[in-house]
Formats: structure tokens, sequence, C-alpha cells
């Protein structure tokens, strides 16, 4: 019997597409290729070669975290070989906060290197927007009070202020996932110590509007922290809407805004994120965080936030991914929501386990599951990747919502 005979008499029932595939890929004497990226190279339609992504291995097809698609900014990557050598030195360069600061439009004062001198930065940084997220916590939660946020929502504070005993009290969004502010503000009390508002949401890809975000820092008691995280406000395609909320700190005490460099510059796995207030605000983020962030991340992040040609390839890539994919969807009679972020919502109308479960065991494709994390039981969160990517998905999902 061929190879290729002993292959198509092992797809009987009960063997699977992914069997399949790899008794087909070794029987024909390609074992170099494995079944995950024969299933992708079969999805991705005729081609010779699996699909390939930025720093993921051969035919895995990531759309799951949200990360940047298109590789680091080659400045960004410059910037840490020219750094290499160095790294035997703690970091004393200032230079980032300047950046940061002068980006947001808040006064220009860097940390100093000497402890005695007090500088009242308004900028801190973390490993990872992640860290700031954890201070805010630290920071106002530590002894419990009430925190708010909304349902489906990203939820990073909410974990941690759980930790710490704090009560959480989840406002659900709109019908259309807009975040309902009214109902937010109705829903603080006395004993309420955070607001947490994402700007555009995540999962739902809604941006809170500036007027609004406005009316309800002015509604609000002065002594409840409106923390507004903008960990993808840079995909917005309207560059108003890029600016955020950080104007707002210069006349409220009360507003933390955080942002990161793992979105649209980038650098995920770097860890760099950034936090803006008033100095004293800061100042007691700054005491309830861990180390500093490490000198490559840091020149890094340097090199990239200057780069703004990389920055707007990966907005390119972003919109590009959702014109597709928003197509695709409509083509399909899916209903998704229209998203200002680097990923979007859809709704496959079948159980989201089984269909996530069914894209990465048969085809290798990973995106979120909105039944495991927002109870959304029939949703998928989808990064927008590169173009092969987001075939690779479609035609992956066809086939799966065929046989689901
Ligand atoms: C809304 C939101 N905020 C914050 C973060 C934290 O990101 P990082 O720690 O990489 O800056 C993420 C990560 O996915 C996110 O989605």
């Amino acid at each position: 019997m061929s190879n290729m005979m002993k292959a198509m008499n092992l797809a009987a029932p009960g063997f699977t597409r992914r069997k399949f595939l790899k008794g087909l890929a070794v029987g024909a004497g390609v074992a170099s290729l494995g079944s995950y990226e024969a299933a992708a190279q079969m999805v991705a339609g005729p081609r010779v070669r699996p699909v390939r992504g930025w720093g993921v291995p051969e035919g895995l097809i990531r759309l799951s975290s949200n990360e940047n698609p298109i590789g680091p900014s080659p400045r960004a990557v410059e910037a840490i070989m020219q750094y290499v050598y160095k790294f035997n030195r703690y970091y004393r360069g200032r230079g980032l906060y300047a950046q940061i600061a002068e980006r947001h439009g808040l006064p220009v004062v860097t940390p100093s290197n000497n402890n005695e001198d007090r500088a009242e930065p308004w900028v801190t940084l973390g490993c990872g927007s992640s860290e700031v997220l954890y201070a805010i916590a630290s920071a106002y939660m530590r002894d419990g009070g009430q925190m708010i946020e909304a349902a489906p929502g990203y939820g990073g504070v909410v974990r941690t202020a759980r930790n710490f005993g704090a009560r959480v009290r989840l406002v659900r969004t709109t019908p259309d996932f807009h975040q309902d502010l009214d109902a937010m503000k109705a829903a603080i009390t006395e004993d309420t110590r955070v607001v947490v508002i994402t700007s555009p949401g995540n999962p739902t890809g809604i941006i809170a509007p500036f007027d609004d975000l406005k009316k309800f820092v002015s509604d609000v008691p002065s002594n409840v922290m409106v923390f507004v995280d903008e960990a993808y406000i840079e995909f917005a395609r309207n560059p108003q809407d890029r600016i955020g909320a950080a104007p707002l700190i210069l006349d409220h005490e009360n507003v933390i805004v955080t942002r990161t460099f793992s979105k649209i510059m980038g650098m995920a796995g770097l860890r760099v994120g950034y936090g803006l207030a008033r100095p004293h605000v800061i100042e007691k983020l700054e005491e309830n965080k861990g180390g500093r962030v490490s000198s490559l991340s840091v020149v890094a992040a340097e090199a990239c936030i200057e780069d703004q040609d990389y920055q707007d390839r990966a907005r390119a890539s972003a919109w590009a991914g959702h014109d597709y994919l928003t197509g695709q969807f409509e083509e399909m009679g899916l209903e998704y929501v229209p998203s200002q972020s680097s990923f979007m919502l859809v709704n496959v109308r079948t159980d989201a386990d089984e269909v996530t479960r069914k894209l990465f065991e048969e085809y290798n494709v990973l995106v979120g599951n909105g039944k495991r994390r927002w109870r959304m039981n029939n949703w998928l969160r989808v990064t927008s990747g590169l173009q092969e990517e987001n075939e690779a998905f479609i035609a992956a999902l066809k086939k799966v919502l065929v046989s689901s």
C-alpha cells in the first residue's frame, strides 16, 4: 500500500483531522513539516509554505493575546544591540520620563538618581502597565474598600484588589458594549476608592469619549480615584481620540492614566508600561511598586517611542486586519463589535469552548475565549494579525463552524 493510501485508510471514523494530517505529512515524506504546519498550510490555501508569524513558531497562529503582529521596531532592536555590552551596569538615564511627559503635554520633571533630591515627576514606569495596575490596587485598596469596573472588562485591578480583600462592584456595559459611565457613577458609595475605565475597553474595543470622561471626572467625589487604562488607545482611527485622558490630570488630583509599550510599540516581552498622574499620586504609586525596568527595555522604549513610522505601520496593520475580518464576518452573517482597538469580539453562535478548542487542536489557531473569561458563551476575541494569519483564522473558523 502506498504511503498516501495508508494515510487515507487511517482517515476513518474516530480518527481526527489532526492525526490524518500528521499521517499525510509524514507518509508523504515531508517529516520536517509537523501536523500543525500542514494544517495551517492547508487552511491558508494553495500556499507552498506554512503561515509564518513574527515571534511564534512556524504554523502557529496566535491571535489570542493582543500582541503586535508586525515584529518589533527596527529602531528598538538597534538600540538594544548597541546597549547589549553595557548591561553589567544599573541604568542611570532618565530620558524616557521626559519623552513620555512631553508626549502627553505634562510637566517634564525627571526623577533624580540621588535619593536626597526630591524631584516630583508626573510619570511612573512599570514592568508592563500591569505593574502600575498592581500599584493602584496596592496603594488604594490594600486595607479593603470598594472598586468599580465595567463587565465585561479587563479585570487587571480587580484581581489584585480582591486579593487585598477589597469589594468589587461590576457594572454591566450597555447592550451595545459601551461602558455605562452613568451607572458606574451611580454605583459609587462612601466606600469607593477606585473606578476603572478602560478605553478602548477590553474585550469590547469601544472608546470612552473624552467629553464623557471629562464630565465623569468632574461629577465624582474628588477622593475617588478615576483610573483610565489606555493600553490600546493608539489604535483609534481618529487621531483626536488617541490623545486620551491625560489632559484631565492637569485639572484633577484624582485621575491616573496608564499606557503600555506592549501593544502599538510591539514590546510585550520587554515589559514596559507607565502611569501618568499628579506628583503626589505618582509618589504613592512608586511606594507600591517592586523594582525597576531593565536597561535593555528602557533603551528600546526610548527608541520606539520616537519611531512614528513603526507605530503608523502597526496601526495600518490593525486597521487592514479589522477591515478584512469584519468583511468576512459580514459575509458569514456573524455579529461583531466594531472596535477601535487591535482586537475585536465576534459572536460565532456556537459554544466558545468548543470553537476555541477545535481552532487550536485542529488548526493551531489561538483566539480569546469569551466564555471562559467573560461568560460570553458564544463570543471569541480575535486579535488582528498579519493578513495571512487572518486568512488562515477565517479559513479554519469556517471549517470549525461547519463541523460544530
Ligand atoms: C486593557 C489592558 N490593560 C493592561 C494590560 C497589561 O499589559 P502590559 O502589562 O503588557 O502593559 C493589558 C494586557 O493585555 C490590557 O489588555
